[in-house]
């Protein structure tokens, strides 16, 4: 079904389409749900909103927080979130997803370090409180670009993100996996050093680790059952977990449930080549995950924003047109967020794809929140376009449609052009085209 622009006015309208669409959306007035506080492991978040990981590609050519990346998470303290979830931060030069992603090294943990300092004493200042900061450790496999072009390091051979076949060489071996998670190692030790409270072993939107959860055709230790397609994110958090000399230092992922591939292309997905969810093995991935590493939380996502983005990001515009509702792409993503946290009651969930609802996405979040289906609301898009946005819902209940990303995707667009991102409609004095 084609859609048309974003056109709701009221609350009502939007429980109208969703109603009309018949898909699950649990939208709520009472917003005051979100601002509860939420403990897990060692930590407590002041409230129930999260900001989500929000590559800026505007770090320094050796990796380090550039100005454009401080005054992006300056902004987020301002806003006041429970959880800062951090850009995707590579462990390995040749894994960045451009020349201007961050990447974690001796050199410029200080840096690192100094603007925790800032988003602390910021959201201190603002709001009384810190948010928890969770880095997001990433090898960016298929999509990585250290040079600012194409330098894959897939997991195997994936028709349906392959336009041209890649050559056999660019199809990382057993040994090359064996050294990345090596890597995870020294990244853990630098994310403590640089005062983080936590680190997500990346594992969504099909990145390396996520894109070998679907390796079903893929020979030798990485490929074929759950086992070995699992065997490279829990290599990553062995690693990991070795290096971890903080008590109230944790693990965690950022996972996607979900491909939007069939099989055997696509992880949890149906056997039988339609593309229904089937989350039998991405949950048996959660419990492993939290049985050997104790993870305390887990943030949920979808998709590939290269190839499907509007299962991962539903939106107004973008390079096509999908043959979905936006509401039904939503709708897909909190029900997959709720059958997870259905299924794990002990374990806080935090949900993503928020965005889509512009001034009515903390009524969604609300709605997931209130009634259980999700601990926390993970906020992507709209921490660019109004990060203030979680101060003006704790004050007034509400959020400004004058504020609110539009999801015209133009912040994906500069990402995958390599130059720094952010929101080009409500932020021009720094983003213009
Ligand atoms: C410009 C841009 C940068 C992003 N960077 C990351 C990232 O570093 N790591 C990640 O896991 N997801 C990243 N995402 C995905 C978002 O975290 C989020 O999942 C997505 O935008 C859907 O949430 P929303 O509807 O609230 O925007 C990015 C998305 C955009 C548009």
């Amino acid at each position: 079904m084609k859609h048309t622009v974003f056109h709701y006015h009221t609350l009502s309208e939007v429980k109208q389409e969703a109603e009309k669409l018949q898909v699950f959306l649990p939208l709520s007035e009472d917003t005051a749900t979100l601002f509860q506080p939420l403990t897990f492991g060692e930590k407590t978040a002041d409230n129930r909103i999260a900001f989500l990981p929000m590559e800026g590609t505007d770090g320094t050519e050796t990796g380090a927080p550039g100005e454009l990346t401080c005054r992006r998470y300056l902004r987020f303290a301002q806003g006041g979130p429970g959880i800062i979830w951090f850009e995707a931060v590579s462990t390995l030069p040749e894994a960045r997803a451009s020349a201007h992603q961050l990447y974690l090294t001796e050199e410029n943990v200080d840096a690192f370090a100094a603007l925790l300092n800032d988003i602390r004493e910021t959201s201190l200042r603002e709001n009384g409180y810190v948010p928890v900061i969770i880095m997001q450790a990433t090898n960016s496999g298929r999509y990585a670009k250290p040079h600012g072009y194409p330098e894959p390091l897939a997991a195997y051979h994936c028709p349906p993100v392959e336009p041209e076949r890649l050559p056999d060489e660019r199809i990382v071996t057993d040994d090359d996996l064996m050294r990345f998670e090596a890597a995870y190692e020294k990244t853990t030790k630098l994310c403590q050093q640089a005062g983080f409270d936590g680190m997500d072993i990346k594992c969504c939107h099909r990145y390396l680790a996520c894109e070998l959860l679907s390796a079903y055709e893929r020979e030798g230790l990485y490929g074929g059952s759950f086992e070995n397609r699992t065997r490279f994110l829990k290599n990553c958090y062995r690693a990991s977990a070795a290096a971890v000399t903080r008590k109230d230092f944790f693990l965690t992922s950022r996972i996607n449930v979900y491909d939007g591939y069939p099989w055997p292309y696509g992880f949890g997905v149906a056997r039988d080549r339609s593309l229904e969810p089937d989350f039998t093995e991405p949950l048996q991935l959660i419990r492993d995950l939290r049985e050997e590493f104790s993870i305390p939380v887990v943030n949920i996502s979808m998709g590939n924003p290269y190839q499907n983005p509007h299962v991962s990001r539903p939106y107004d515009h973008g390079n096509y047109v999908p043959d979905e509702h936006p509401i039904c792409g939503v709708s897909r993503l909190m029900s997959g967020i709720r059958t997870i946290q259905e299924a794990m009651p002990d374990l806080p969930v935090i949900g993503s794809g928020f965005s889509y609802l512009r001034q009515y996405s903390g009524n969604l979040a609300a709605g997931m929140v209130g009634s259980g289906y999700c601990a926390m609301a993970g906020f992507g898009r709209m921490t660019f376009a109004d990060p203030l946005f979680v101060r003006e819902l704790r004050t007034s209940g509400q959020m400004d449609s004058r504020k609110s990303c539009v999801t015209c995707g133009a912040c994906a667009g500069r990402l995958r052009a390599g130059i720094p991102a952010g929101c080009l409609v409500r932020d021009r004095e720094v983003y213009h085209p």
